[in-house]
């Protein structure tokens, strides 16, 4: 399974990724190139440090389906199954989502349907829920918004300030992006379909 990863920032959740091919937790695949939107995201050096081959491909106030048709070109071109999206800070066009039909996955930090969008973890500390968490999605065209693969619930406690809830939520992000990824991988290799 070729797997490609886009970000926009630090990329602790690709590394979670990265690392978990590497170890064999994630069987019988390989993160084919990192891609980032923003050219100082912190996560190029993590890829570039690990081996793994990193490309930029900036917006440059181009329209969001010309800016997506140089990373479909991009990732087509490096013959990539699944797209993680890990932190990539922009909506997809329909154009790319149907690209990869049932390829592209996502992390995001609450527990899907509540709290889409920025600041989700703030946001459901504010509302003062108990229970929060973290969610693994496909991507459709929406946000944060297509159908859900595995989610891990975090407690929050009396004590939490929304500091260390978030440091708790993302620990939980990097264990479930790893299982749901290899979870993915295990069902497409042994589905007699697999990917075209
Ligand atoms: C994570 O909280 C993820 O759920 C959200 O953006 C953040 C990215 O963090 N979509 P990182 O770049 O993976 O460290």
């Amino acid at each position: 399974m070729k797997i490609g990863i886009l970000i926009s920032g630090r990329g602790s959740n690709m590394v979670a990724l990265v690392d978990a091919v590497r170890s064999g937790e994630i069987p019988e695949s390989e993160i084919t190139v990192v891609i980032s939107d923003k050219p100082q995201a912190g996560g190029l050096e993590k890829a570039r440090e690990r081996g793994v081959q990193t490309a930029v491909i900036e917006r440059k106030g181009r329209k969001r389906e010309e800016h997506d048709a140089e990373i479909i070109a991009e990732l087509k071109s490096r013959r990539v199954d699944l797209i993680c999206l890990a932190g990539y800070m922009r909506l997809l066009s329909a154009d790319f989502v149907q690209a990869f039909p049932d390829r592209i996955v996502n992390i995001h930090p609450s527990l899907l349907p509540s709290f889409p969008g920025l600041e989700a973890q703030r946001r459901a500390f504010e509302h003062g829920v108990k229970v929060t968490g973290c969610t693994v999605h496909y991507v459709d065209e929406f946000l944060d918004h297509g159908k859900i693969i595995m989610q891990k619930a975090v407690e929050v406690r009396d004590s939490d300030t929304l500091e260390n809830l978030s440091a708790r939520i993302l620990g939980e992000e990097h264990r479930l992006y790893v299982a749901a990824v290899g979870q993915i991988v295990r069902s497409k290799q042994s589905s007699l379909c697999g990917f075209a």
